[in-house]
């Protein structure tokens, strides 16, 4: 489309090595792309965002999730929202457990109506992250928008890609690394999980069988151990039951996140490998979990920059992008 090649954004690319790269590398992200080809976008999203989150609170976290895993894998072009087989939908980190897909469809159709073929699902799936935190109690932040959706999914990047609970913090940092985000971006962007659920079969192996000489994950504080033991031992025992990543606070957007770990209260092996895991931690993780427990200002300062920064992660170069009209299958 004419309206998104490099030459429209003479101004803002006033560095030309911005615009070289492919399409998919295309001119930086501007907080009003939209205000003259579709105004009615921020009223569009943030209502869809609120009536969901009336509906279950949760799935404000669900959707700065949704968010998360699908600017790791290809660069943030809504390739998660893809539908097939071979879709991300279906890798490891993203089945049964990425939520919000309708919602992110919900809003789409309505701004098909208001605006059609103009706001990219990329864009939706960044503005409904920061409403799910806004609307949390988190920070307010101007989303960077103009980025274009992907035409295909990449099922192993996200398998390969996306970080799992069972990693050492030094391979999660590669990970990030990988899509040019830093450590500082590992131990802010983690604490995401002030907000949201995770089920069972993620943490129940810090409940039984922890070591030969534990039961339970040492470092895993006993009442709460007790408490998470009973709840994934009910139910059908499938590892689907999910508890609270922040037990103190699950749905307000806060720094709790960081006090629990200083607490042995962390939920997934992951989080508790920014502080205190006995695989070993890397002091620059502990020094900033310490400094974000004590500073929930500085958190979300840095919050607001760190998710500008995954929102930026591009397009691989020489990918061609598109504004889909159903986020679900390429035009
Ligand atoms: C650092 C590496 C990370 C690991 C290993 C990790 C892992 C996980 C896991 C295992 C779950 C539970 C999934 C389930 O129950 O099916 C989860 C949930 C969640 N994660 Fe992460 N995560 C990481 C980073 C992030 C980042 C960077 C964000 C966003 C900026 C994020 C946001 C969330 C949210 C909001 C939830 C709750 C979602 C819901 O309730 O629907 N996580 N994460
Ligand atoms: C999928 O992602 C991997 C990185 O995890 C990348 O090397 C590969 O080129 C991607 N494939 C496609 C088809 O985009
Ligand atoms: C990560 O990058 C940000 C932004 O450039 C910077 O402020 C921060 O100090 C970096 N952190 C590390 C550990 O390099
Ligand atoms: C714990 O380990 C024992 C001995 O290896 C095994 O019999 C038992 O089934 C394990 N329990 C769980 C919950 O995995
Ligand atoms: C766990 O949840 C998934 C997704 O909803 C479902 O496919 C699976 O059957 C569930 N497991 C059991 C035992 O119900």
């Amino acid at each position: 489309m004419e309206r998104y090649s490099c030459c429209r954004w003479v101004l803002a690319c006033s560095i030309l090595a911005l615009c070289l790269g492919g399409q998919g590398a295309r001119c930086q992200l501007t907080s009003d792309f939209y205000d003259s080809t579709c105004p009615q976008l921020y009223y569009v999203v943030q209502q869809h965002v609120f009536d969901a989150m009336r509906e279950e609170m949760r799935m404000g976290a669900s959707l700065l999730r949704l968010h998360f895993h699908d600017c790791f894998v290809n660069g943030c072009d809504a390739s998660i929202l893809l539908d097939g087989d071979d879709g991300e939908k279906f890798a490891l980190p993203n089945l049964n457990s990425v939520r919000g897909y309708e919602v992110i469809d919900a809003i789409k159709a309505d701004l098909e109506s208001a605006c059609p073929e103009v706001v990219s699902c990329a864009d939706v799936v960044a503005l409904a992250a920061s409403y799910g935190v806004l609307f949390s109690g988190g920070p307010y932040y101007d989303v960077l928008l103009g980025r274009l959706d992907g035409r295909v999914a990449n099922q192993s990047g996200a398998d390969n890609g996306l970080p799992s609970p069972f990693e050492p913090v030094d391979s999660i940092i590669q990970k990030f690394a990988a899509v040019g985000l830093n450590t500082t971006d590992v131990v802010v962007l983690s604490g995401a999980h002030t907000i949201g659920r995770a089920r069972c079969a993620l943490f129940s192996n810090r409940l039984s069988n922890f070591s030969a000489t534990d039961s339970a994950d040492p470092t895993l504080e006993a009442s709460l151990a007790d408490s998470l033991q009973s709840l994934c031992a009910g139910g059908n025992g499938d590892g689907n039951e999910t508890a609270a990543l922040d037990v103190s606070s699950p749905y307000v957007f806060d720094n709790d996140y960081y006090k629990n770990l200083l607490t042995e209260r962390g939920l997934l092996s992951s989080d508790l490998g920014l502080f205190s895991s006995p695989e070993g931690v890397a002091a620059s993780t502990k020094d900033l979990v310490e400094a974000y427990s004590s500073d929930g200002d500085q958190f979300f300062y840095d919050f607001v920059w760190s998710m500008i920064r995954m929102g930026n992660i591009p397009l691989a170069a020489g990918s061609d992008g598109e504004v889909r009209k159903n986020c679900r299958v390429v035009n």
